[in-house]
């Protein structure tokens, strides 16, 4: 196993009556100006937001607002927030919303606290040395980056889709309640579902582990693989909701790969897809992943069958490796399509992607060639191309 730090300073507070707590919150965490971040609509239409403001000002703190985040959240918008924020005073930043939000509120940020220009974070010019503040109130369960270290923006202009990792951005707070998520669309929610449980399972295919971790990633696995079928069949059961939404946040905190050698392999090349073709994140995961799994399979096909057994419930009466790589990957689609995910490329996008489509997408991930993404199997330029080809076909 690796030597590791598991630090995830985020104070969480959960439940149905979470939200009453901001305004103490950010007084805690030394908000003076708020900047309320949010998307398209989502949390103005469901009464969140103005509850938002009205607390905001019983409390006597000020705000200031910029929406408009999108799904694959936006480096001009980012630009704009600082600029903003900068006119403004903000000294904190509150996002309210999902994995979109947060990262453009963690943007914003960051570029609060650098003299230089943001994008130097994401194209590994600089490293960030500090951020300004940010606190969450999630309205979905997906990306993990209520807690996460992790901050993934477009830059719309070159068509570049790039992560920065550091703890400078993990939020101070992050407020949970399970009820917001009541009204997402059904794809939305299984978009999530197979974001989370793909969190772990990037850190559960590893060559390096320890028993502890190994237990706690399969037991949050076979959860969210479990309670993600009856929950789409029960959006409005809250202890459905609630499992969903913890799992989101222990699933990218850390806990679920400590002594582990996370690969992200499968994020990465999803990552491309999100960009060329604007797909939702977790639709692209799933796309990908059973033909990832066929690709990689024989650097552990013992790895695989503990999957098998102790996450999606088979029975281990495998007689061969050929039999494990056959349930693995039938089982997850099935579990794909059960949700109402794409288990390939054709599915996600509607038609096959075009050997050029394909051809760029490896070269962006690969940045020209020059870089290799995945552990528990490298992949290059070559091995990137052949993985978008399984799952085009
Ligand atoms: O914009 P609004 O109107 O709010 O609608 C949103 C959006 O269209 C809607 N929504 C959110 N909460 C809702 C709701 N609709 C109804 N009721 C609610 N309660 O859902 C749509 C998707 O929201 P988004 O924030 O884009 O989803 P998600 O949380 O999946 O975030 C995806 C982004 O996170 C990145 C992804 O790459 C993608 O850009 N990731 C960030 C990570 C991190 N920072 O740690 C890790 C992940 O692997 C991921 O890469
Ligand atoms: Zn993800």
């Amino acid at each position: 196993m690796r030597d590791f730090v598991y630090y995830t300073p985020t104070e969480v507070v959960f439940g149905r009556s979470a939200e009453n707590r901001l305004p103490e919150l950010i007084k805690k965490y030394g908000g003076n100006k708020v900047l309320i971040h949010y998307g398209g609509g989502s949390a103005e239409r469901s009464g969140l937001l103005p509850g938002i403001r009205t607390a905001l000002e019983a409390a006597g703190i000020a705000y200031s607002e910029l929406g408009g985040v999108v799904p694959n959240p936006r480096l001009s918008l980012v630009r704009e927030g600082i600029s903003l924020c900068r006119r403004e005073g903000v000294d904190f930043i509150l996002a309210v919303g999902g994995g979109s939000v947060i990262d453009s509120s963690k943007g914003i940020a960051y570029g609060l606290a650098y003299d230089g220009d943001i994008w130097d974070f994401f194209d590994g010019k600089a490293a960030p040395a500090a951020a300004c503040p940010v606190g969450v109130v999630l309205t979905i369960p997906a990306s993990g980056s209520e807690m996460s270290d992790s901050t993934v923006l477009t830059d719309d202009v070159n068509g570049l889709k790039r992560g920065c990792n550091s703890n400078y951005c993990r939020p101070r707070f992050a407020i949970m309640n399970p009820e917001r998520t009541f009204s997402l669309p059904a794809y939305q929610t299984a978009c999530g579902i197979t974001d989370i449980m793909m969190h772990t399972m990037e850190r559960y295919f590893s060559k390096e582990r320890m028993n502890i971790t190994d237990a706690i990633a399969e037991a949050l696995m076979r959860s969210v693989f479990n309670d993600g079928k009856a929950l789409m069949k029960n959006p409005e059961d809250y202890a459905l909701r609630a499992s969903m939404m913890w799992a989101g946040s222990l699933s990218h905190n850390g806990l679920t790969g400590c002594g582990a050698v996370s690969d992200f392999g499968t994020h990465r090349l999803e990552h491309e897809l999100s960009t060329m073709y604007g797909v939702a994140h977790g639709a692209g995961l799933a796309a990908l992943w059973c033909h990832w799994a066929r690709y990689v399979f024989q650097e552990e096909p013992a790895r695989f069958r503990s999957f098998a057994v102790n996450v999606l419930g088979r029975e281990d009466n495998y007689s061969c490796d050929e039999e494990v790589l056959e349930d693995v990957t039938s089982c997850m689609r099935d579990f794909y399509h059960e949700i109402g995910m794409p288990a390939s490329i054709p599915e996600l996008i509607g038609r096959k992607a075009t050997a050029e489509e394909i051809s760029l997408m490896a070269e962006r991930c690969s940045r020209g060639g020059s870089f290799r993404v995945g552990n528990f199997k490298q992949l290059g330029r070559r091995e990137m191309e052949e993985i978008y080809n399984l799952a085009n076909s």
